[in-house]
């Protein structure tokens, strides 16, 4: 993308009122919202160093959920994936973790958790692959832990069956090797097995959850494990630095997204499927098909700018970004493909509208007037 067209597409999004399926507010509005959410919860004290207030309430809150004994609070999830997996690596005393090549922290985190962490890293699945028992089977001996990624974001948030997540607990837990998941999604991932997020949980020995993604909070994450797990996590959160003097904002915004968002999962889901039944209706390639969360990906033959043109267009006639800029596919030569990831606001819209606009956004460049008539025969 050119720098002008990238320039162009940003203005486009500073005025659109819908980007990503959410509302953009200002800070002043998130501020105030915020403080109103404060005084409704009865929240009128301030956490010290992560210690009370909010952030205990929080906690509280999402082991509840959970169905573990103890949460702790992380301004990020890197951090707290990082604390998790040293804890479980520095128990069993091998720096080996095995998670899918396509996780968060090979794809998105600078490889800081193995530069800080020294964490040797092996491959649970590669690529669009569900893990199974076979999977954790077929990895020599003396891990520190298996991470598996609830719902694998860069396969389209691809989920494996209940019964396959439940062969990989079973096969941890033949093999004693801890289980962690990043449910950095975990909360839009629930309704796709229709379990309680506790049975879910139940399969794991830790679990990171996000508050910013679905639950459309500031930033902010949680680990749910043992008492004596938790203890140790805020050792390491500590130690990173991560035990900020208040996390009230980031914990405030977390209870607002648990209390408003998490009723609403399953129908943003819903919508995300109907969506994604209309896109295939009009030829474009979904995946997964249909959708296991919320946020799944679309491909299409198509030019990337010439899409990133057409949303600048569409942001300005509908007010609605209903998916960022569309990358050339690496797998097949003159596709692209972009992820939708459906929110709240959703839910307004009719599915089958939203698909028109995405059918007009890949449509093939329209023919210069005149070509046409210079195409007949004479
Ligand atoms: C699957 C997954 N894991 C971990 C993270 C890290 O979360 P954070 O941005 O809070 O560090 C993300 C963030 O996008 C994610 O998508």
């Amino acid at each position: 993308m050119t720098d002008d067209l990238a320039a162009r597409f940003r203005s486009a999004m500073l005025d659109c009122p819908v980007v990503g399926w959410r509302r953009r507010e200002t800070p002043a509005e998130t501020f105030a919202a915020l403080a109103r959410a404060s005084a409704e919860l009865g929240l009128d004290r301030w956490d010290g160093y992560g210690a009370g207030g909010p952030v205990e309430r929080l906690e509280a809150e999402v082991a509840a959920l959970l169905g573990k004994p103890a949460a702790v609070f992380f301004v990020s999830g890197g951090m707290a994936q990082q604390a998790a997996l040293r804890t479980w690596c520095d128990r069993r005393g091998s720096t080996r973790v095995a998670l899918p090549d396509l996780s968060h922290q090979l794809r998105h985190e600078q490889d800081g958790p193995r530069l800080l962490q020294g964490f040797r890293f092996e491959w649970l699945t590669q690529g669009r692959e569900a893990p199974t028992a076979e999977h954790v089977r077929a990895l020599p001996t003396g891990l520190g832990a298996v991470q598996v990624e609830l719902p694998l974001r860069e396969a389209g948030c691809l989920l494996p069956s209940w019964d396959e997540l439940v062969g990989v607990s079973q096969a941890c837990r033949d093999l004693g090797v801890p289980l962690h998941f990043d449910g950095a999604r975990l909360w839009e991932a629930q309704p796709y097995w229709d379990r309680p997020l506790a049975e879910i949980a139940g399969l794991a020995d830790s679990v990171y959850v996000s508050f910013y993604k679905g639950l459309g909070g500031l930033a902010g994450a949680a680990v749910v494990a043992e008492a004596d797990v938790a203890d140790e996590l805020r050792l390491w959160r500590t130690r990173m630095g991560g035990t900020l003097y208040r996390m009230t904002p980031y914990a405030v915004g977390a209870l607002v997204g648990l209390r408003d968002r998490l009723p609403e999962m399953a129908a943003v889901a819903g919508w995300a499927r109907d969506l994604a039944a209309a896109l295939v209706g009009r030829g474009l390639r979904v995946t997964p098909d249909p959708p296991h969360t919320a946020t799944f990906q679309v491909a299409a033959e198509v030019e990337p700018d010439l899409v990133t043109e057409r949303l600048i267009e569409l942001m300005a006639r509908e007010g609605v970004l209903p998916c960022f800029p569309f990358s050339a596919s690496a797998d097949v030569p003159g596709f692209a493909f972009t992820e939708v990831a459906v929110h709240e606001e959703a839910l307004r819209h009719d599915p089958e509208v939203v698909a028109g606009w995405f059918a007009e956004l890949v449509a093939p460049r329209r023919a210069p007037r005149g070509d046409a008539a210079s195409a007949q025969p004479t």
